[in-house]
């Protein structure tokens, strides 16, 4: 693709701000999430929260804002079924799909805490809503609503999404072993607020991961600087926080964390990716917003996909991982 094709990916780019839960193309928003969660970069630093976090057998272990759910499942299978592993997600329809992949599990994957996903009861499921649950002893915000996937008995034991976001995390104070939170914090207009909350529910001594992006590092190449520069800025403008990568480390220490390790990885879009994906999405959202023309729109995505056929093309952008524990 050549030139500008809004069918292809709609008019805008999907949004993951809490303002838009209810208004959102989840068909979207999974094929960006699931782009982003093949990229080496992120795949390395997930790698490195698990590390870092070490979720142990019986623990209670919570992703704020799961997305699609993986991690929360790659959390469950450490805390084993005498643990939990909370997905907590503003997004209905990201819940539901959140629900539906780990129910899609179902027997597939075998290991301690694999086994007949939902136990086939009636009522279970995405539309299950229980009312108050109780994590680690503490009540859940009553009408928050868990969403469980699975039952302990058989299952994915403990895997559960949540409604509930950063900030008001429907769990009690120390109630939790292990938070991780990635890519969330960019879309949040109060980070501090929303880090605050996370050390909130931690237990002394519990640890945490925040993993985000740095939309200031984003390279792309090639392109003509005035119109790249007008796209970056409307990137920026319309992101709740995109430096949030550089604030990580603030965060944590600002929230009375100690910090325990950092790391950073650049994600570097493949040949391909100048044709679809993020380089086709910041193009024709540009166009929408009306920053940049057709002609200049087109222009953009032809010369990105001429250098991509000289293997010449460039688009990378650094994420940053910070863990912390609580004192105790
Ligand atoms: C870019 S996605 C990342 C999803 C997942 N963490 C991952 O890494 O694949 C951002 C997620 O944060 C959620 N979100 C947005 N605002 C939030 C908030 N204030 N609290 C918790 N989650 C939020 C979105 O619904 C979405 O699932």
């Amino acid at each position: 693709m050549t030139e500008t094709d809004e069918s292809e990916f709609g008019l805008s780019r999907g949004s993951f701000k809490l303002a838009d839960v209810e208004a959102q193309d989840l068909a979207k928003l999974t094929m960006i999430l699931d782009q982003m969660a093949q990229q080496p970069a992120v795949q390395t630093l997930r790698r490195w929260a698990l590390e870092q976090l070490a979720p142990t057998i019986g623990e209670t272990a919570i992703d704020v804002g799961s997305g699609t759910g993986e991690d929360v499942v790659e959390l469950a299978k450490l805390v084993g079924p005498t643990g939990r592993a909370l997905g907590i997600e503003p997004s209905p329809a990201l819940r539901a799909e959140a629900t539906r992949r780990a129910e899609a599990l179902d027997g597939a994957e075998a290991g301690p805490w694999a086994g007949p996903v939902g136990g086939g009861g009636a009522g279970r499921g995405p539309g299950t809503v229980r009312g108050a649950e109780v994590v680690g002893g503490a009540e859940a915000v009553p009408g928050a609503g868990a969403v469980r996937g699975a039952e302990a008995d058989g299952g994915l034991a403990g895997v559960e999404f949540v409604d509930g976001f950063a900030g008001a995390l429907p769990l009690g104070a120390g109630s939790v072993d292990v938070v991780r939170c990635e890519r969330v914090l960019q879309h949040v207009a109060d980070p501090a607020g929303a880090v605050a909350d996370m050390a909130r529910v931690l237990r002394p001594g519990g640890r945490i991961v925040l993993i985000d992006t740095d939309w200031a590092t984003a390279i792309v190449h090639p392109a003509d600087p005035a119109v790249l520069q007008r796209m970056v800025d409307l990137f920026l403008a319309e992101s709740a926080n995109p430096y949030s990568g550089r604030q990580l480390r603030g965060l944590l220490a600002g929230a009375g964390l100690e910090i325990t390790g950092e790391t950073a990885a650049t994600w570097i879009e493949r040949q391909e990716g100048a044709r679809q994906g993020f380089a086709s999405m910041m193009h024709l959202a540009a166009l929408t917003a009306g920053v940049i023309t057709k002609p200049e729109a087109d222009a953009f995505a032809q010369g990105l996909a001429e250098a991509a056929d000289r293997g010449a093309f460039h688009l990378s952008l650094t994420m940053y991982a910070v863990s912390a524990r609580k004192p105790n």
